[in-house]
């Protein structure tokens, strides 16, 4: 027998593949750094397992492409056929090529006419490992792909608790934590975005694991179309985790020498609990996806939808800006409204020009105002969609994706439009090109608000087509306009992955800006992505989702956990208030650089309602710190907070930064004793091992602490 192991390093991991007679490798080991060498046989010797009885008389391995023909009876990682021939397949890997942080195995199945490419790679520093398959067909026949996973991975036994996130609009990405036990656990997404619904991401843990500590491995797949996430358990192999595109029938029908590309798979492994997991993922998505404007200085933003919805008037937004110009705002962003025929979510998606009939001099009056104030400006598009009330429509009734002769079936009145039309795209990419270059727009919302069905042209199933359409738009736009930043939106944040993430580069998490709300739903963003991409806006007192009323430090502290801006309406703060958000827009201004490179940590709850999180600098001589209620302490007071992440030596002055701290000491008889002057001077070590008293923290409020190095600014 031949042995074959291969090997890749990150800062903290280590994998082991192990190839048995030139059979696709199968994951030895994936887990803390090892110091060791191991050599092919050693490994050989350690993972063949025992050959009970009742089973198969060989061994059989979990490999990256698990085959039936290996002995394998879970799910296989590779399904197609040519007309019910080559319905399964056996692969013998042909060429290996390695760097240090890069591995490709190529193999093929000469009697299947297929070959496979297996990609590995992994961004030492951040610990995180990239997965991917390329299947070419080889031979005449044309092959129809069913499902091609991403590399499938082992999951110990004990790593049997999992998280995910799921919600609807509104209420998104809501943890959930179940126990693994026998059968399988899947997700299936077939909305034709990434969905409210589920992310395709899930984190197993092991039933101690908790924020600051324990095992933790999280998988995630960058793709804003369908998909499956599965962990699956069967008796041969203890667990294993497999993730890849849902393909709809016929959609992917490979000719000779074409290939299909799975998306990537990003996993990574910590022993140091959730909050690790997630400073990895963050680090990774900061050096290796995110557009390079996300690095720069992020704007306070002044989204004009809540404030205004449908009201376009320019005296009305004229004052909108001045307004928000005065409490801190940097960029003014016109929201759906603006274009021909859109006066509500009736008509209009699709005709992408200005409409005379309220902006009679275009734009410009509106945006050189706001370019008078010092500010930039953002334009909202939906550019994927088309209301049957529109020019567009009208002219290309084939437009939209379908499967004639079945109805559409609208959502908000609109239907998605076919992108892989050239005449689509082009119309698409220059009207959106004459506009943005006609007003210089620096940053576009770009929306996408309903799920796709029937996701068909010609006959045939394009959903796998869409999505990419979908990102060469995007590329396009980025390509022609330097400098264009771009937003990704979908009611919300039905359109979250890191997919998107490499054309797109800031976030709509949700349209409820509840800050109660807001705990749950930025708590499971932050879980895969970091808080500088993230649009956090204030809400009005009531929220409009909602109908909760919340104090306005309650809102703004919610919102500096993410790129901070406003939502409300600015022309109707009271003295006051404006007071107030410019308090808070300050401190984000003061903090933002740092921020966008910070360490996230979350911290294990002190009490039943009480929420906190912390982002420090990288060099630790900074750190802001959130704490929320959304209920009642079951204890008189909180009792003790412990900070998280200092560095222990450093001497650190902590300061309360509420607004209206009067507003929180009403609701006891005295505020803990160091809040008397607001300030505590002590070192990391102290305020990690002793910590200090919170105050009294009743339903819907927030508190929010700075901590530096003593002597420097905040
Ligand atoms: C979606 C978005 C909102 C807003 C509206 C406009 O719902 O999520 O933020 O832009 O569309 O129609």
């Amino acid at each position: 027998m031949r042995q074959q192991i291969y090997r890749l390093d990150s800062s903290d991991c280590t994998l082991l593949l192990l190839s048995i007679d030139y059979a696709i490798p199968a994951v030895a080991y994936y887990g803390s750094k090892l110091n060791s060498q191991i050599d092919a046989k050693t490994m050989f010797a350690l993972s063949g397992d025992a050959i009970p009885n009742a089973k198969l008389d060989s061994r059989t391995q979990l490999s990256l492409l698990p085959e039936n023909s290996h002995g394998f009876f879970g799910e296989p990682g590779l399904r197609g056929h040519r007309n019910g021939r080559n319905f399964t397949h056996r692969f013998t890997v042909e060429n290996v090529e390695q760097s240090a942080d890069h591995l490709c195995i190529s193999a093929h199945d000469i009697d299947a006419g297929l070959q496979l490419a297996i990609d590995i790679s992994l961004d030492a520093q951040s610990n995180v490992f990239c997965w991917k398959h390329r299947l070419t067909n080889q031979i005449e026949t044309p092959y129809t792909l069913d499902y091609l996973a991403c590399p499938t991975l082992p999951v110990s036994l004990p790593m049997n608790q999992l998280t995910t996130l799921h919600g609807r609009w509104g209420k998104e990405f809501q943890q959930q934590t179940v126990e693994l036990a026998a059968g399988k656990f899947q997700i299936d997404n077939r909305r034709g975005r990434t969905s409210h619904e589920h992310f395709p991401g899930m984190i197993a843990t092991e039933k101690t694991t908790g924020e600051l500590s324990g095992k933790a491995i999280a998988a995630h797949l960058g793709w804003s179309g369908n998909y499956r996430l599965m962990i699956d358990n069967i008796s041969e192999h203890q667990r294993y985790l497999q993730c890849g595109e849902l393909l709809l029938p016929g959609e992917v029908i490979l000719k000779q020498n074409q290939s299909y590309e799975t998306p990537v798979l990003y996993t990574t492994k910590t022993s140091g609990g959730l909050s690790k997991v997630s400073q990895q993922l963050h680090q990774y998505a900061r050096k290796n996806l995110l557009p390079k404007w996300t690095r720069t200085t992020r704007p306070v933003h002044s989204n004009s939808w809540e404030a205004l919805y449908f009201d376009h008037d320019m005296d009305k937004l004229i004052a909108l800006v001045d307004a928000a110009h005065a409490t801190g705002a940097e960029r003014f962003v016109l929201d759906d409204g603006w274009f021909v025929g859109r006066r509500s979510d009736n008509a209009g998606l699709g005709d992408w020009q200005v409409d005379e009939t309220i902006y009679p001099d275009g734009l410009h009056p509106l945006v050189d105002h706001v370019r008078s104030k010092g500010m930039q400006f953002g334009l909202w598009f939906e550019p994927e969609m088309v209301n049957s009330d529109s020019t567009l429509f009208r002219s290309n009734p084939e437009s939209p994706l379908k499967h004639a002769p079945y109805p559409l079936l609208p959502a908000r009145n609109q239907e998605v439009l076919d992108l892989c039309q050239p005449k689509l795209f082009e119309y698409l990419f220059h009207s959106m090109s004459i506009l943005i270059e006609e007003y210089k727009i620096d940053y576009i919302k770009w929306d996408m608000n309903r799920d796709t069905l029937n996701a068909g042209a010609d006959q045939q199933a394009s959903q796998h087509k869409q999505i990419h359409a979908v990102y060469r738009l995007m590329d396009a736009l980025n390509k022609k306009h330097t400098g264009l930043e771009i937003e990704s939106c979908a009611s919300g944040g039905a359109r979250v992955d890191f997919g998107v993430l490499q054309h797109t580069g800031r976030i709509w998490a949700s349209d409820n800006i509840d800050p109660i709300e807001r705990i749950s739903i930025q708590h499971g963003f932050s879980l895969f992505f970091p808080p500088e991409i993230m649009g956090a806006h204030i809400g009005s007192k009531i929220a409009h989702l909602t109908g909760r009323q919340t104090t306005l430090d309650t809102r703004a502290i919610l919102a500096l956990q993410g790129q901070t801006g406003f939502e409300f309406d600015s022309r109707k703060l009271d003295d006051e208030e404006r007071v107030t958000v410019k308090h808070y827009t300050d401190i984000y201004k003061q903090n933002r650089e740092w921020l966008g490179e910070s360490l996230l940590w979350r911290l294990p709850s002190i009490q039943n309602c009480l929420h906190v999180r912390g982002m420090v600098s990288q060099d630790q001589t900074q750190s802001l710190w959130t704490v929320v209620s959304d209920g009642s302490h079951l204890q008189a007071t909180p009792g003790k907070l412990t900070l998280h992440g200092l560095a222990p030596e450093a001497i650190y002055e902590v300061t309360c930064l509420n607004a209206d701290l009067p507003y929180l000491a009403q609701f006891g008889k005295a505020m803990p004793l160091w809040m008397d002057s607001n300030s505590l001077t002590l070192s990391g070590e102290l305020l990690m091992q002793l910590g200090f008293m919170l105050p009294y923290m009743p339903s819907q409020t927030a508190l929010l602490l700075g901590c530096r190095v003593a002597g420097t600014k905040q």
